[in-house]
């Protein structure tokens, strides 16, 4: 078995951050999303890893390397174009050969793991085995409608009317048989090769197409909002661990992590939270439920539920909350007037101040 992690895509509802960077190296406490999805395939047992890449594969592949560091062997697969997840599986082929392969969406988190599906595919080895959720609003989805056996009747991309409430997550397990299917599909109204569509051709044909409801905690992390609740969770698994240093006027409370080179002053770190390595904070409050990058100053502030990515700078600002804050970005007071603010904000940005 091999696997295939999408890391292309444009990331529009994650701008502006999906501007300088691909939203799968978005961190969750303080570790890329994509990792989670390797460390999730390599549980599996399968180490042969193609990774679908657009035009900013560099920084994907400073992340994740030849994959040595995991004990995965990856093999990066560019994609010039965003045509869709059946079109990765094509250009993929080679790579693919005629082996059974999990496909993973690299902007999903799954902490609890696949193995229960792997188990599931493997016990029936269908021609294509989904994976499914139930969610309060499915036309955002692919949607699925399933038999009494789990078997896969309908599916179809983003409806209107959705037909259930199964969407499916980013997670699939396909046979060889699915590529014959790709080389039979037209792209979307979108414009895409949609993997739903070729799951859709298995179906009709008669094959053997079948769906596990997923249990455990799933996430899509295409929006900022579902970045900091996925933080938050992953954050309140943390094991506490102290590298760096806390003076003996800070306080640290609940599951916190200090990494090595950061230091805690005349401040109070509310767990579960995360503070990267060589990071600066004083007289601050931090957390619950926050992370801060690696190499970030924050002073004088206090932040809760937040993600701030390496480099940035917080100082004086009292109350930030469900707020992400961009690499190397400041945010600061004004020192000018008390009636007014200033503000450098790039494309698509959202700031939202005190009325
Ligand atoms: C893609 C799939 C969709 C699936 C979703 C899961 O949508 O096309 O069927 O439900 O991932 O995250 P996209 O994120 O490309 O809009």
């Amino acid at each position: 078995m091999k696997a295939l992690v999408l890391a292309g895509g444009s990331g529009t509802r994650l701008r502006p951050f999906s501007y300088s960077m691909p939203k799968q190296l978005i961190p969750i406490a303080n570790t890329p999303v994509l990792e989670y999805v390797v460390r999730n395939i390599l549980d599996l047992g399968v180490n042969e890893i193609g990774v679908i890449v657009n035009s900013r594969d560099n920084e994907i592949q400073q992340v994740l390397g030849d994959g040595s560091r995991f004990g995965a062997r990856l093999t990066y697969i560019r994609q010039e174009d965003p045509l869709g997840l059946a079109h990765t599986v094509a250009i993929a082929r080679d790579f693919l050969g005629d082996d059974d392969f999990v496909m993973f969406l690299g902007d999903n988190m799954l902490p609890d793991g696949i193995s229960g599906i792997a188990d599931d595919f493997a016990a029936g080895r269908p021609a294509a085995h989904i994976v499914v959720r139930k969610v309060p609003d499915p036309r955002a989805f692919g949607v699925a409608e399933l038999g009494p056996d789990r078997e896969v009747l309908r599916l179809v991309e983003k409806p209107q009317r959705p037909r259930s409430d199964l969407a499916l997550i980013g997670v699939y397990f396909f046979t060889a048989a699915i590529h014959e299917a790709i080389a039979s599909i037209t792209p979307s109204a979108r414009g895409e090769l949609e993997i739903t569509d070729a799951i859709q051709w298995l179906v009709t044909r008669g094959a053997d197409v079948r769906a596990s409801e997923y249990e455990g905690y799933w996430k899509d992390t295409g929006k900022v909002a579902d970045v900091l609740e996925c933080n938050a969770r992953i954050l309140d698994g943390l094991r506490p661990c102290v590298d760096g240093t806390a003076d003996n006027t800070s306080v640290l409370v609940g599951p916190v992590i200090v990494e090595e080179g950061a230091r805690i002053v005349r401040s109070r770190i509310e767990g579960p939270a995360i503070i990267g390595a060589g990071t600066v904070v004083e007289d601050s409050h931090i957390g619950p439920h926050t992370s801060v990058g690696r190499g970030c100053a924050v002073v004088n502030s206090r932040l809760t539920h937040s993600i701030v990515l390496d480099g940035a700078s917080v100082t004086g600002v009292q109350g930030l909350h469900s707020s992400l804050v961009g690499r190397s970005a400041t945010v600061g007071i004004t020192t000018q007037s008390t009636d007014r603010y200033r503000l450098v904000i790039g494309d698509h940005t959202q700031v939202e101040v005190a009325a």
